[in-house]
């Protein structure tokens, strides 16, 4: 059992990681600048006005022995920010640093940051994956200020003697789940023929469940420290396959169909979905048997379960 200030607790992921690291037995203090949409029993709330690289820590900090750093600016779709660098920067790097920096003098033993796969780019090669070897590239001002954040921590832990664990999530899925995701349910769920059969590339994800599963794991395992893992469902499906399987789960068969790629490219141009269909394109896959083998990890929960638990979350939405 450790003393645990997690972040972002009213987030997608933070709330899913609360509840389980509640039902871990571990003590919980839950920083939110938002009311929570629900509070473990016995979690305790720091209430702080937004993430700034100059929050003072120091009472959240006291008595902690591990933060975990699930807050951060992401999935932002329409931007309003002047200079959106600077402001993921300011957010995801400076804040983050600043944190670590009142941790480490706090003596936190263990700082576990929520980070992303994109840091190291938005595809891979077929028949590669992303490693913690790889050379990192990230491709927009999220994934920039990310990985600035992933060094200024580690930096920290190393001259401060505070433990550092990296987790790199690729998309997370999970009752909840918004953007991209939640619009290919919509589509399979309003039976839209889907021009998308064609493709043939691997997608690595991550259920909510197992991520949280392994964040939880990254708490306390010894051979957690100072490494950047990946996580994932450890089954990487081809975009149709995915789409097949969220079919399955809805009780609606997906219904794909081939189109050549100009064309599809020249329709989601049309239709303001450049982006999206890029990414369904695309392969982008981690390797997690580091992760596996360090932390005697496996995901617990298949695809299909996840699947399904996200979609009875999506249908009791659609409910109300
Ligand atoms: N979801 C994914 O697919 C995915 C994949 C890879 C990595 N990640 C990383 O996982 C972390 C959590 O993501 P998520 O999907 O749970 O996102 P989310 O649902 O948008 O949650 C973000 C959390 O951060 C908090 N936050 C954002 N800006 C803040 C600010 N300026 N001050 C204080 N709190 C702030 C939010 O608080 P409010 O509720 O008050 O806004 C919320 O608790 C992020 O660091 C993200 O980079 C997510």
């Amino acid at each position: 059992m450790s003393a645990i200030l997690l972040t972002g607790a009213s987030g997608f992921i933070g709330q899913a990681l609360a509840r389980r690291l509640a039902s871990d037995d571990h003590r919980l203090r839950l920083a939110t600048r938002s009311p929570l949409p629900g509070c473990p029993d016995g979690a305790e709330v720091f209430h702080f006005a937004g993430l700034d690289p100059a929050t003072d820590w120091t009472a959240a900090l006291t008595g902690i022995e591990v933060v975990v750093h699930c807050a951060g600016r992401a999935h932002v779709m329409a931007e309003t920010a002047a200079n959106p660098l600077a402001e993921f920067r300011r957010i995801n790097t400076d804040a983050t640093a600043r944190l670590a920096s009142q941790a480490v003098q706090a003596g936190v033993r263990r700082f576990v940051l929520v980070s992303t796969v994109k840091v190291c780019g938005e595809r891979t090669r077929p028949g590669t994956s992303f490693t913690a070897d790889t050379t990192p590239v990230p491709a927009d001002p999220y994934a920039i200020s990310k990985l600035d954040a992933e060094r200024a921590v580690r930096a920290l832990g190393a001259s401060g003697g505070m433990e550092v664990v990296i987790v790199r999530p690729p998309l997370v899925y999970g009752p909840g789940v918004r953007a991209n995701f939640l619009r290919l349910m919509r589509w399979i769920d309003h039976g839209l023929p889907l021009p998308l059969a064609g493709i043939d590339n691997r997608r690595s994800l991550v259920a909510l469940d197992n991520l949280a599963d392994l964040l939880a794991r990254c708490i306390d395992h010894p051979a957690a420290a100072n490494q950047i893992l990946y996580a994932s469902d450890g089954e990487d499906l081809s975009t149709p396959e995915l789409l097949r399987r969220i079919g399955m789960a809805l009780g609606k068969p997906a219904r794909l169909f081939r189109a050549p790629a100009w064309l599809l490219g020249s329709g989601a141009r049309l239709l303001g979905q450049r982006a999206l269909i890029d990414r369904l394109y695309a392969s982008l896959q981690v390797d997690i048997r580091p992760t596996r083998r360090l932390l005697a990890w496996s995901p617990p929960c298949t695809v299909d379960v996840a699947l399904e638990r996200t979609v009875e979350h999506f249908r009791a939405r659609k409910q109300h």
